[in-house]
This record gives C-alpha cells, structure tokens and sequence, in this order.
C-alpha cells in the first residue's frame, strides 16, 4: 500500500544532527519503496506543518527531547496522527534512565544500582566507590556522560573547574561502573535481532567513537558465549515487552565479561534507536537478511497495524 508519510526529523536535541541523517535516510528510503514523503524538520511550529501535510503517517525520526520524551507523541495523539515507533507512556519512561530502573529491575532485569546527585555535591565526595559514571538522566548518545575512574581522571574529588556534566546539570544519575565489554541488541516487532558488541579502538564509546567513521568496530555476531547471547536477546526482548515498546528498540548493554552471565547489566533503552543506514538496527536487521527499505517499511508496518 502506498502511503503520504511525514518524516519527522532534526529538532532542537543535542542529537540534531543524527536526527538529520536518520530522517533522511528513512525519507530516501520509504520515496525507494513508493510512498509519498513529506520531510519535516521540526520546529516549534510543527503542529502546523502536520496539519498542512495532512500525512497518512509519521514517521517519527527524532532523537531525544521532545521527539523521544512523548512530548510529540503527546501531541501526534491530540492530532488524531498515527506515528511510528513507542507511544507517550512508553517514551516517558524510557527516556528517563531513571524511571526506566524503577519499571525494569522489578521485572526481574538487572541494571546497575544508580541514584541521583545534585551536580555541586560531587565536589565535595564521591557519591559512589570509584570507579563509577556521572551521566544526565535523559540525554543520549553518550553526550554528558563522564566516567571517574580510580586514578582520579577528574581529580579527587572531582575539581570544580574539571569540564564535565556537572557544570551543565543539576543532578546526575550515579552508576556504579561496570568493567568489560558494550553490548547493544535491537529488537523490532516480537523479535530480538542479534547482539552487536561495540569496540571502541582507544578509550570508550562515547560520542566522538560513536559517529565517527572508523572509531569503532561492530562485531555482529558478538564473540561472547552462547549463554550472554541468549540472556541479551531475552532480556531486550522482555525490556521492550515490559515498557510496551513499538515497532523498533534498541536495548544497551554493558556485560562484565569475568563474571559470566551475572555480569550482564541493561543500561537503557532507546525507544528512537539511530536509523541512518550506517546505525547499529539497520545493521542487525542487514545481518539477518533484511535491507535498510525492508526494516523501514516493517517499522511503518507495525504503526499501521497491518
Ligand atoms: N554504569 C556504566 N558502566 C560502564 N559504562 C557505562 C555505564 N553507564 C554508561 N556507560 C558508558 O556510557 C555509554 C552511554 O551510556 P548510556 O547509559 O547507554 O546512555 P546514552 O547512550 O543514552 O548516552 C555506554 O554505552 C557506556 O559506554
Ligand atoms: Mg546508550
């Protein structure tokens, strides 16, 4: 069937410019298989552009706040809109790393222990043993996150002119840090794709090493015993039915590799996973036989019902 979609991309998040690239890689793609693409880079007026476009769908392309809040789902259901990917409970809560504890670790998955610190007190003690992590509650691509390891990397305590996500943020979620290897599974429908593990080819996987060409090597399938494998697909799988997730997921993982399967820790999951076609669940649906168009065109499936 061949539909008039409205791709939301851009926005005003720190992740503008993945956004960009998402939503005009899905907008290339949904114009291959036939469709009628309106591209919308969001601004404050967007509810006039939708009403103008008059789509048949969203397809929602936005990273972060408000495109992966419920903010725009919010508004998407006041407009009577249908739209791809989680509704506006499901957004709320899993951006917020948070909350998404507070629902997921009585479901019986493991996430690290965490609590929230106010950004001046951490100059003053560790709110944590060290090694741990500093990062905003909801911001994504790595971008705030800090992580204070035993040589005093900020220094000790963390110095008040130290740059760090202190100096932007109230507070900050403090996780206890979990050594070993970056795992990431994408589920889309009921089904878990793969685990990719994520090799950064010096330090970790923060923003620079996850948008930058050559930065890191994706090993899909992982090199990890069958046993890790397993419990990441089911436990992504579990995260996505839990939080009612849909269409497409993407569930990150931090896997302390001497420690066998109770070393496995979820760390979040994104609700608006990257979808440039260079992305970790473009590539796990690739390596499961489904090109870039073909996953587009079933996470549009899964918003129509059909
Ligand atoms: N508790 C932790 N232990 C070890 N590394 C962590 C921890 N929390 C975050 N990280 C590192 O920071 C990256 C980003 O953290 P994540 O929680 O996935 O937030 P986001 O991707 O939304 O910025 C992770 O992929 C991992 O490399
Ligand atoms: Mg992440």
């Amino acid at each position: 069937m061949t539909l008039h979609i409205a791709v939301l991309m851009g926005g005003w998040s720190a992740e503008r410019q993945v956004s960009l690239s998402s939503g005009n890689g899905v907008a290339d793609a949904l114009e291959s298989l036939g469709h009628r693409v309106t591209r919308i880079d969001m601004g404050r007026d967007v509810a006039a552009k939708l009403s103008e476009a008059k789509p048949d769908l969203v397809f929602n392309a936005l990273h972060g706040t408000p495109g992966e809040d419920g903010s725009v789902q919010g508004l998407m259901d006041l407009m009577g809109l249908r739209y791809t990917h989680s509704g506006l409970a499901t957004s709320v809560i899993a951006i917020d790393k948070v909350l998404t504890k507070q629902v997921l670790v009585p479901a019986g998955i493991p996430m690290p222990g965490g609590r929230i610190v106010k950004s001046a007190d951490v100059h003053d003690a560790d709110p944590l043993p060290r090694p741990y992590v500093l990062k905003p509650v909801n911001e994504g691509s790595s971008v705030g996150v800090a992580i204070v390891t035993d040589a005093g990397n900020y220094g000790n305590p963390i110095a008040r002119d130290a740059t760090g996500p202190w100096q932007e943020f109230d507070e900050l979620l403090a996780e206890p840090y979990v050594r070993g290897r970056e795992l990431t599974t994408a589920v889309l429908g009921d089904r878990a794709l793969g685990v990719t593990e994520l090799r950064p080819k010096s330090g970790w996987y923060d923003y620079d090493a996850k948008y930058t060409d050559g930065m890191t090597d994706h090993i899909f399938p992982a090199e990890i015993p069958d046993e890790i494998t397993q419990a990441c697909m089911a436990l992504a799988l579990q995260a996505h039915r839990v939080l009612g997730c849909r269409g497409t997921s993407r569930s990150d993982f931090r896997w302390d590799d001497e420690r066998g399967v109770d070393g496995l820790f979820l760390l979040e999951v994104n609700t608006q996973p990257g979808m440039t076609p260079l992305s970790l669940v473009p590539e796990q649906a690739r390596h499961t036989g489904m090109s870039y168009p073909a996953l587009v065109q079933a996470i549009v499936d899964q918003a129509i019902g059909s």
